[in-house]
């Protein structure tokens, strides 16, 4: 029997799940959160349903603080950024991308700031981080909070400080997709007294679910565990690719995050340094055994950063031959994925025209050309090895 990989994942242990189970008598959500804490050096730490409810409290957290309305980010992300953006009565602008670092494009932000911009959200995509130095620079000068998404770069540091603490405030989701993974949830940080009191008055009014949804999301959180284990994917894999979700988000639900989850989080962030250990080994031997070769380009790292990849990006030359590479990973049983298929100002209106010229060539280039590889904890060199072959011979180098 082939087994099956799927594109992410989070090891959660039958312990973890234990000390989920114990912890409830024991207020994991403040011991999760003196955590995250420690972990960040922030003085503030705040919880919720999802990194899009983090994002969106924020906001609204800073919609008291200033009249702007307009918010920054990058025209390649998760495009349901935009959703907590438009719900917070605010308006998206994007910055293109840059094709060498694959993320926001620092000499173009300065256009995109203007007396009416509010913040700037740069996110670390894949886990590679953006030069925060140079994004604070600028928003320092034009007098701009920054709100730094780490949500898919847990355990990324830059200068040995984790990404997330270096903007005004940050936050971090803990999705099925992410670095650490509680089935869903997210997490703000921030040392701005003035802002995190608006954030906690914000927090307070967020809805706790009842009982039995509690319950419904205790037991998915179980089933996820077992979900991500290549042996379980593959038996149950026709269940599993169901609960996956593929259409376009048009809205999101805000409510309270767990104790259960919490307390999950708190003991898998107990062993945080070997996972995220494992996903940066991973995406240095991918990164490693790939550079260099013509017909691809990889992100170029940051000095003095140690980056844990959520994904291994690679950014094909050719649209043909990614799609050719692609089916024949995915036919050794190793999910890898294509997303995001299109670049955000071609998934919502914005605006935007898009049928003239493209007003964000790097992000539509980007999106079309890009593979993701998985690095997460349970696949193994075997599996890496074989996918960086699939890729040499799709590029005619081996
Ligand atoms: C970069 C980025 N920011 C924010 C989010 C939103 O996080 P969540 O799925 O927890 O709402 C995601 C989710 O995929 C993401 O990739």
């Amino acid at each position: 029997m082939k087994l099956l990989v799927p594109s992410t994942g989070t090891p959660i242990s039958f312990l973890d799940i234990l000390v989920g189970v114990t912890s409830l008598l024991n207020r994991p959500m403040a011991a999760f959160g003196a955590t995250l804490k420690a972990y960040t050096n922030k003085k503030h730490c705040y919880f919720t349903n999802s990194g899009t409810t983090a994002f969106y409290l924020i906001l609204k957290a800073l919609k008291k603080l200033s009249d702007r309305t307009e918010v920054v980010l990058p025209a390649y992300t998760a495009p349901s950024l935009i959703l907590p953006i438009r719900k917070a009565g605010l308006k998206p602008v994007l910055c293109d991308i840059s094709l060498k670092t694959f993320n926001m494009d620092i000499p173009l932000l300065g256009n995109c700031i203007n007396e009416n911009t509010l913040c700037i959200v740069p996110v670390h995509m894949f886990g590679a981080p953006t030069d925060m130095e140079a994004v604070m620079e600028i928003a320092r000068r034009r007098a701009v909070f920054v709100v730094e998404d780490a949500a898919s770069s847990l355990g990324t540091l830059i200068n040995n400080s984790p990404t997330g603490i270096l903007g005004d405030v940050g936050f971090y989701s803990f999705n099925r997709g992410k670095n650490l993974s509680t089935l869903s949830g997210g997490c703000i940080v921030t040392d701005n007294a003035g802002l995190a009191e608006k954030i906690r008055a914000e927090c307070a009014l967020l809805p706790k679910l009842k009982l039995v949804s509690r319950v419904k999301a205790s037991v998915k959180l179980v089933a996820l565990s077992l979900a991500v284990r290549p042996l379980f994917y593959t038996l149950f894999y026709n269940l599993i690719s169901k609960l996956k979700y593929t259409a376009l988000h048009m809205d999101f639900e805000s409510f309270a995050y767990t104790n259960f989850q919490a307390g999950v989080g708190r003991s898998l962030f107990n062993h945080a340094g070997k996972i995220f250990g494992k996903r940066y080994d991973h995406g240095m031997f991918l990164f490693d055994k790939l550079n260099g070769l013509k017909g691809i380009n990889l992100p170029e790292l940051i000095p003095h950063a140690t980056t844990v990849f959520n994904q291994f990006p690679v950014l094909f030359n050719d649209e043909g031959v990614k799609e050719k590479v692609f089916e024949r990973i995915i036919s050794t049983g190793i999910e890898s994925t294509k997303l995001y298929p299109n670049p955000i100002h071609r998934v919502y209106d914005l605006g935007y025209d898009t049928n003239r010229e493209d007003p964000l060539p790097n992000a539509t280039y980007f999106s079309k050309r890009l593979l993701l590889i998985p690095t997460h904890p349970m696949l193994n060199v075997a599996g890496l090895s074989c996918m960086v072959n699939i890729i040499k011979e799709g590029l005619g180098s081996c």
